[in-house]
C-alpha cells in the first residue's frame, strides 16, 4: 500500500507518546539532522549564525527562474531574542550589547543536500540582516514624528514568525520589541523603529530591506500571503498579546510579470481588523472610517491622520470594534479551500489555558471579502493531548500540522501532562477532522518553531527555539541539546527531518 494513498486524511506517521526527553523524538522510520546551528559560520566575511530560531523560509535556489529545486535552497531563518547566559553577554557593556544585536534578525543560508545530508553553502548571498543592518520605512509613518523623522532606520529584532510572498521575499514579523526601547547608555532601540513587518529579499543583497509600516505597528507575530481573485495579495496578521486583534492587509495593485515592482506591492495597501461578532472586515483608515477620527481618549482626539492610526493600530482596531481575541499566534491558509486558521494559543486572562484553533471562511472564498464565517476547527485541553497551539503550516492536501507553545503556562498542570512541547498532525476533513496526532517532541525548555517543507514533502525543517531556557546556570543545565562538542551548552538550531515518502504527484 502506497501511504500517500490515504495522505488526505491520515497521518504519514505512527504517532508517538508525550515524552520529557532531552532530545527531538520521532516515530519509527524518522531521523532529524541538525542544520546551521547557533554560532555555526556561515559566511566568506566569519559570519555566524544567530540565536533561538523562529521562523523558517524555503526559497529554492531556482526559484527566479521558475524551479523548485527540493535539494538546493536559500533558507531564511528568523532569530527572535538572546539568552544572555548562553551568549556570555550579562555584562552591559557596549560589545556585549553589540554582541547581542548581531544574534538577532535574520541569516539568509543557502544550504543543499547531498547523498541524503543537508549542509550549510558559503553562498556570497548569505548574510545577517541583524539587529543594526540599515533597514528602509516604507509607507504612512516613514519620515513621520512617530518615528523621529527617520527613513532610514537600524536592525530588526524581535523576529517571531513570518511569511513568504509569491515573489520570492520574506516578510520578517517584529513581536515582542517592548523591551529594547532605547537607554541613557544608547543602547536598545527608538521604539517606533520596531514592531513593524520587514520584508527582505533573500535573492539580493543589493535591496535594502524594507519596513512595511502600512501594515500597521503592533506585536506582529506571522504574515500569511494569499493572492484575491483579481490578483492582488491579502496578508493575514495576528498581534500576540492578550486580548488582541487579527489583521488582514491588501494591497492596492496586482501582481504582475515585473519582480521588481512586485517588491514595492507591499508599500501601499489598505489594512483591516476582524470583527468576529458581525464577521466583517473593518477597514482602518483615518480617512474613510468616521470612527478613527472621533475616537478620544477622556476630552482628547486619538488620532490625527493614518499615520497616528498606524503607529498604534491596536488602539486604532479597538476603537472601530476589532474583537480581542486569545493571543493570535501564526496564521495559514488552507491550499485546497482557502480558509484561514488561526491559532489562538491561550489566555489566562479569561481561563483559556489550553487554546485553540480557528476557522475562518471568507466570503466567496475570496480572500478580498468584507464578511466571513468562522467556526472553531479544535480546541485544546487534556482530552485533545495538546494545548497552547503556536506556529502552523500545511500540506498540500490540506492536512494542518502544528507546534504547541507552553512556555506561558506557568504552573499550569497541562505541563506535565503534555510534555515537552510537541508538534501535531490534524486531518481537517474525513473521519477524523480536528483530531491531533502527535509527531514529534522536542527537547527540555524548547519551543519547535518555522516548520517548513521542501517542494516535494520529503524534508521538514523546523526550528530547536530555546533549548534549556530554564537553565538556572551554566552549571545547571536543563538541556544539552546540540551543544558543540566539548561543549554543554545546549544550542538554538533548525533540524531536518527525513523519513516522509513525499507529495505524491
Ligand atoms: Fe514569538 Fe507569539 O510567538
Ligand atoms: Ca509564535
Ligand atoms: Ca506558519
Ligand atoms: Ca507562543
Amino acid at each position: 500500500v502506497d501511504p500517500r494513498d490515504n495522505a488526505r486524511y491520515y497521518p504519514p506517521f505512527r504517532p508517538i507518546e508525550a515524552s520529557r526527553a532531552d532530545d527531538m523524538t520521532l516515530p519509527p522510520g524518522f531521523r532529524y539532522q541538525i542544520l546551521a546551528p547557533w554560532g555555526e559560520e556561515f559566511t566568506e566575511d566569519g559570519r555566524t549564525i544567530g540565536f533561538n530560531h523562529d521562523f523558517v523560509g524555503y526559497f529554492p535556489a531556482d526559484m527566479l527562474e521558475g524551479g523548485h529545486s527540493s535539494t538546493d535552497a536559500y533558507l531564511t531563518i528568523n532569530h527572535e531574542y538572546v539568552n544572555a547566559m548562553f551568549l556570555g553577554t550579562e555584562e552591559r557593556t557596549p560589545a556585549n550589547m553589540e554582541k547581542e544585536k548581531r544574534a538577532m534578525g535574520v541569516s539568509v543560508v543557502r544550504v543543499r543536500q547531498q547523498g541524503g545530508k543537508w549542509s550549510v553553502v558559503k553562498d556570497p548571498k548569505n548574510r545577517a540582516v541583524d539587529g543594526l543592518y540599515d533597514i528602509e520605512l516604507t509607507g504612512p509613518v516613514r519620515g513621520t514624528d512617530h518615528v523621529k523623522g527617520a527613513t532610514m532606520v537600524k536592525g530588526t529584532v524581535g523576529n517571531c514568525s513570518g511569511g513568504q510572498t509569491p515573489w520570492g521575499t520574506l516578510l520578517t514579523c517584529e513581536e515582542n520589541v517592548d523591551g529594547y526601547t532605547k537607554a541613557w547608555d544608547g543602547s536598545g532601540y527608538e521604539a517606533m523603529h520596531q514592531g513593524w513587518v520587514t520584508e527582505i529579499d533573500p535573492f539580493d543583497p543589493e535591496w535594502t530591506p524594507k519596513k512595511r509600516t502600512g501594515m500597521g505597528r503592533f506585536r506582529h507575530e506571522n504574515a500569511a500571503v494569499v493572492p484575491t481573485a483579481d490578483g492582488r495579495v491579502a496578508v493575514y496578521m495576528g498581534d500576540d498579546m492578550q486580548d488582541s486583534c487579527v489583521y488582514k492587509f491588501i494591497s492596492r495593485g496586482t501582481v504582475g510579470t515585473d519582480r521588481s515592482a512586485n517588491r514595492d506591492l507591499l508599500e501601499d495597501g489598505d489594512l483591516y481588523v476582524a470583527n468576529f461578532g458581525n464577521g466583517s472586515w473593518v477597514l482602518l483608515d483615518y480617512d474613510k472610517n468616521a470612527k478613527l477620527r472621533e475616537a478620544k481618549n477622556g476630552d482628547k482626539l486619538l488620532f490625527a491622520g493614518q499615520a497616528d492610526v498606524l503607529a498604534d493600530a491596536r488602539a486604532a482596531a479597538l476603537a472601530v470594534g476589532g474583537t480581542p481575541v486569545d493571543r493570535p499566534e501564526d496564521i495559514e491558509v488552507h491550499p485546497l479551500n482557502g480558509d484561514v486558521y488561526i491559532a489562538l494559543t491561550n489566555n489566562s486572562k479569561h481561563g483559556n489555558y489550553f487554546g485553540h484553533i480557528v476557522k475562518l471562511t471568507e466570503k466567496g472564498h475570496d480572500h478580498s471579502a468584507e464578511t466571513f464565517g468562522w467556526d472553531v476547527f479544535a480546541y485544546g485541553g487534556p482530552s485533545a493531548g495538546f494545548a497552547s497551539p503556536d506556529n502552523l503550516v500545511f500540506d498540500p492536501y490540506g492536512n494542518l500540522w502544528m507546534v504547541t507553545d507552553n512556555s506561558d503556562l506557568g504552573s499550569n498542570p497541562i505541563k506535565d501532562f503534555h510534555g515537552n512541547n510537541a508538534m501535531f498532525f490534524f486531518p481537517t476533513e474525513g473521519p477524523n477532522a480536528g483530531k491531533a496526532y502527535r509527531f514529534a517532541v522536542g527537547p527540555v525548555d524548547a519551543e519547535m518553531t518555522g516548520p517548513v517543507w521542501s517542494p516535494d514533502g520529503k524534508t521538514l525543517f523546523v526550528s530547536i527555539q530555546h533549548p534549556g531556557e530554564d537553565s538556572e546556570s551554566l552549571d545547571q543545565l536543563t538541556s544539552n541539546f546540540a551543544a558543540a562538542p566539548g561543549s554543554r551548552v545546549p544550542r538554538p538550531t533548525l533540524v531536518a527531518i527525513s523519513g516522509f515518502p513525499g507529495w505524491k504527484a
